[in-house]
């Protein structure tokens, strides 16, 4: 008799208490962020969104900033250096690049956040100004991450251009978003000045290579940039440190226009 009772009991129990757990489990609640309902699911162990995982950081400028100081010996950026290129040709006619590299050069959070002062100091003593926008044109590199670190130190808008987009897309990219100031290897520098004619906005261009192309005939071309090395900005910025003018979580960081920007839009 009483086995029959537990066989019964026991289950309707567990059942209760699993559909009431479940309840308890429901991690996502609707939240209202303008829209259609019901698209927007929110945590619920939380009452508004969460915009970041850090107390008192709402940018990217000041993440970066409390990383270096949580981190200043520990090595942030390695770069090993090209030594040399050989190509090899393969039994069935391939050829191969084979790249020789060097070591690893590191650079600690600290000497990085010491560059990106400086690079963002001699950005704006270089004459970029605020609410204009600085386009990073070239290949994820060291120089790449201090230059975008350095913009947002200042509050500038970086627009980011795959360094294999073709010459019309880039021409399109950079007039479109109204970039005075162009970051770029000296392989892209060459792509720049080729479209030169056709870009309306760009004012200077920063060289990350120190040795820039020599034969870019720039009299030539009656180019009104103004072209300087990335090594030259940092010094210029070190010799005149400007204290940082720092954006806030609603400022535009970033304008991407990446691998899916093949070419021109195609809405008219
Ligand atoms: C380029 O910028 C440097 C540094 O501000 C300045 O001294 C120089 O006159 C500028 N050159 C041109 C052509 O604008
Ligand atoms: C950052 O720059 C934008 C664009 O120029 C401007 O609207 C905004 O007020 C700036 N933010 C701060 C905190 O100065
Ligand atoms: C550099 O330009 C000069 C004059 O246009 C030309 O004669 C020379 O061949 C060029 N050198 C290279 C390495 O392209």
């Amino acid at each position: 008799m009483s086995a029959y009772i537990v066989g019964v009991l026991v289950p309707l129990v567990f059942t209760f208490i699993l559909r009431n757990s479940k309840k308890d489990k429901r991690r996502g609640l609707p939240v209202d962020v303008g829209g259609e309902p019901g698209y927007a699911i929110r945590n619920r162990r939380f009452t508004d969104p969460v915009t970041s995982a850090w107390e008192g950081i709402s940018t990217l400028a000041e993440l970066f900033e409390q990383a270096c100081r949580q981190h200043p010996n520990k090595r942030l950026l390695g770069t090993r250096k090209l030594i040399s290129r050989e190509t090899e040709v393969s039994v069935d006619g391939r050829s191969l690049e084979k790249l020789h590299l060097g070591e690893y050069e590191w650079l600690t959070y600290r000497k990085t956040f010491e560059a990106v002062c400086s690079f963002a100091s001699g950005l704006a003593q270089l004459g970029h100004k605020s609410g204009e926008r600085v386009a990073i044109y070239a290949d994820t590199r060291e120089e790449w991450f201090i230059a975008l670190q350095g913009c947002f130190r200042r509050n500038f808008s970086v627009v980011t251009i795959y360094s294999s987009l073709g010459e019309e897309a880039l021409c399109y990219s950079l007039n479109e978003a109204k970039a005075t100031t162009v970051i770029c290897g000296s392989k892209e520098l060459k792509k720049l000045v080729d479209i030169s004619g056709q870009l309306d906005t760009v004012e200077r261009v920063i060289c990350m290579d120190d040795e820039q192309p020599s034969n870019l005939s720039l009299v030539d071309r009656s180019l009104t940039w103004n072209i300087t090395s990335m090594a030259e900005v940092e010094k210029l910025g070190r010799e005149n440190p400007i204290e940082p003018d720092l954006p806030l979580g609603t400022d535009v960081a970033v304008i991407m226009y990446t691998s899916g920007s093949t070419g021109l839009p195609k809405v008219k």
